[in-house]
């Protein structure tokens, strides 16, 4: 076994990396997450208790471990608190969190930017779009600027005004009503005094809690040095990613592998990158979707497989398993292995499909195309397998698991030319086949 591990996933996130990366967590010593932000819902289900993550790493659960928010991710102060406060009052201990200097802060603005300008893009509404584009518009603030009141407090006056301008012609773009305007909070003026009053009491409440500001970098390297062993925890997957995802369909990050250096400062040796899969796809907000199931089969995943979204509620797009997108994610991540889960929500279902290469207009493409348009076009070409009916949440066996789910299984190894080293069959933190 790798000493160290990355989890990413392969599809259009949700597709169960809280239950894997829950189970690797427990083998790890450091739990680090790279990129993203409160835009991530990574739902972990230990001890009875479910809990609902949004920018913690999932790792926060196993007391032994440190867990990083790295260089990559943007952070929202006042969620960070909210969850950490849930957390503590369920939990008598809880992991050591560091938070990186560099980390970006999601500001008030950035939130009513999205919300006048995301949608579009069905955005999670929680400013992560404006904090990256801020960030690479070197306007940004980071965490380290909360070390300086005097310096923060001037970005935040800056910030100000430049943001008065933007959201104004942003709206005025839009063609807002002030109707909605009210409703986006638009016109609310935005107080440098009230900012600064604000974000420095979250900051010491989670400076009470336990925090501690790091440079992640020098805090992985010294990480290495002791030999402790490393979890990399992806948030969204490769099809959201800013460059090799759905562009512009995406988030404004890299949930790839390749988001890792960047986002930590450290190129991380003896890695195995696991790409989770989900037994089938979901989808939420807009974008291609070849495999979509816009009937009632769709709605019979949707529900048994409780697809709304962790972070905003919405109802989640849902289809068959598309390997052509599960082929590509090996490609962009160089997949070690593959986690597939939910497979006990395919139970019941007479006919199974997974779609292992598309039509576009007359031609046959096996790869997954960086055209909108030809992804748009796609048509499925499918392959058929009966389904099972049996209830598979006790199985912990792979050879337990009803021959045409072992066949299911193996396709996806064969088709993809990984191993699949986890199979989830439920929820909780036991329900899981490990090969
Ligand atoms: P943003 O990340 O809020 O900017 O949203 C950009 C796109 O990524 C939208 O289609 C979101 O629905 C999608 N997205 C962001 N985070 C997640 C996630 O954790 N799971 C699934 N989709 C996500």
């Amino acid at each position: 076994m790798a000493k160290n591990h990355a989890v990413v996933g392969t599809q259009w996130g949700d597709e169960g990396k809280g239950k894997v990366i829950d189970h690797l967590a427990a083998k790890h010593e450091v739990i680090v997450r790279y990129q993203g932000g409160t835009n991530a819902g990574h739902t972990v289900v230990a001890d009875g208790q479910k809990f609902a993550l949004h920018l913690i790493p999932s790792g926060i659960l196993h007391t032994k471990s440190h867990c990083l928010i790295a260089d990559g991710v943007v952070v929202d102060l006042e969620t960070l608190l909210q969850e950490l406060t849930s957390l503590k009052e369920k939990r008598d201990k809880i992991a050591k969190l560091f938070v990186s200097k560099k980390a970006h802060l999601i500001m008030p603005w950035h939130k009513i930017r999205d919300a006048i300008d995301g949608g579009k893009l069905g955005t999670t509404g929680k400013g992560i779009g404006p904090t990256y584009t801020d960030a690479t518009n070197r306007v940004g603030i980071r965490m380290i600027d909360l070390l300086d009141k005097k310096v923060f407090a001037a970005k935040v006056k800056d910030g100000i005004k430049w943001n008065e301008f933007l959201i104004e012609a942003l709206a005025s773009y839009h063609g807002l009503s002030s109707q909605a305007k009210k409703k986006l909070a638009v016109d609310s003026a935005l107080s440098a005094t009230n900012i600064v009053a604000e974000y420095y009491s979250f900051y010491e409440k989670l400076l009470a809690y336990g925090i501690e500001l790091v440079d992640s970098s020098e805090y992985l390297s010294q990480a290495v040095e002791a030999k402790k062993k490393i979890l990399f925890e992806g948030a969204q997957a490769t099809l959201l990613d800013i460059t090799h995802g759905d562009y512009p369909f995406v988030t404004s990050s890299h949930p790839t592998y390749g988001g890792i250096p960047v986002g930590t400062g450290i190129r991380p040796r003896d890695l195995s990158i696991v790409g989770v899969v989900k037994a089938y796809s979901t989808r939420v907000g807009n974008g291609p979707f070849a495999t979509e199931l816009e009937n009632k089969t769709g709605i019979g995943l949707r529900e048994r497989g409780h697809e709304y979204g962790t972070t905003t509620g919405r109802p989640r797009r849902c289809g068959w398993l598309d390997l052509v997108v599960v082929k590509y994610a090996k490609r962009i991540n160089g997949l070690d292995a593959l986690a597939v889960t939910k497979l006990d929500i395919l139970s019941g279902e007479k006919k199974l499909k997974v779609a292992i290469a598309y039509h576009v207009g007359n031609k046959k493409i096996n790869e997954y195309p960086v055209s909108t348009t030809e992804k748009e076009q796609a048509k499925p070409v499918y392959v058929e397998f009966p389904g099972w009916k049996e209830d598979i949440t006790k199985v912990r066996k792979f050879a337990d698991l009803p021959k045409v789910a072992q066949k299911y299984i193996q396709f996806i190894e064969d088709s993809v030319g990984v191993p699949v080293k986890y199979i989830g069959v439920g929820p909780g933190r036991e329900e899981l086949i490990v090969r």
